[in-house]
């Protein structure tokens, strides 16, 4: 019986729950997962889920052996040849990959407040933040099984956010069964 859903993740659950109508969902990897509260919420409900983060000090205790500390574009080498049918994203692939990861790892610290006044610098940095958001997308898709799903929904408002757009995951060929920058969802084809 379901009790809590954690905050902002309800159209995430809709999503799950909808797909999982239609397809055979029993392995679910969380991508950006912080301290693994949906994570716990899912193992609940019956499926093999684990997270990855790269940023959060502390994770739930008791979720230990299925919460990894890493990078989105590393999940070759922390999963290996473990490969899911589904995999979820809550407010990652723009918010996160472009402020956390992508800044941060462009820009010296006293750049990135520039970054944010300039116009063009931010136009600029636009390049990398795009290639760092296909290298995660990439990066899902590898790490699924064949028919294997990635859910994604994002939540704030679209404006200086770069999100990937269809095209990119098309390139990567994924089979896009639903697009909108705030909600997305891909195939990977058998
Ligand atoms: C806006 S927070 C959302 C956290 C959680 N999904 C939620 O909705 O409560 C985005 C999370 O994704 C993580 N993240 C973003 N890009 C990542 C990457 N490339 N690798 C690992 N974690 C990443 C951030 O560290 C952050 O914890």
């Amino acid at each position: 019986m379901l009790t809590h859903i954690p905050y902002g993740y309800e159209r995430l659950f809709e999503l799950i729950t909808e797909q999982s109508s239609t397809h055979q969902i029993r392995t679910i990897l969380e991508i950006g997962s912080g301290s693994g509260n949906f994570v716990g919420l899912l193992r609940k409900q019956g499926f093999d889920a684990e997270g990855i983060e790269g940023k959060v000090e502390s994770y739930r205790d008791d979720l230990g052996q299925w919460l990894h500390r890493g990078d989105v574009v590393q999940l070759a080498e922390i999963f290996g040849d473990k490969f899911f049918d589904m995999i979820i994203a809550q407010g990652v692939f723009c918010h996160s990959a472009q402020f956390d990861y992508v800044f941060s790892s462009y820009l010296p610290p006293e750049m990135i407040i520039p970054a944010f006044i300039d116009p063009k610098l931010r136009e600029e940095l636009k390049i990398p933040i795009r290639l760092k958001i296909e290298k995660m997308l990439r990066s899902c898709f590898n790490q699924l099984n064949p028919n294997g799903l990635l859910v994604d929904v994002e939540n704030y408002v679209p404006g200086d956010c770069v999100f990937f757009t269809k095209e990119s995951a098309e390139r990567i060929v994924y089979r896009v069964l639903r697009y909108e920058p705030k909600e997305a969802v891909l195939q990977k084809p058998y």
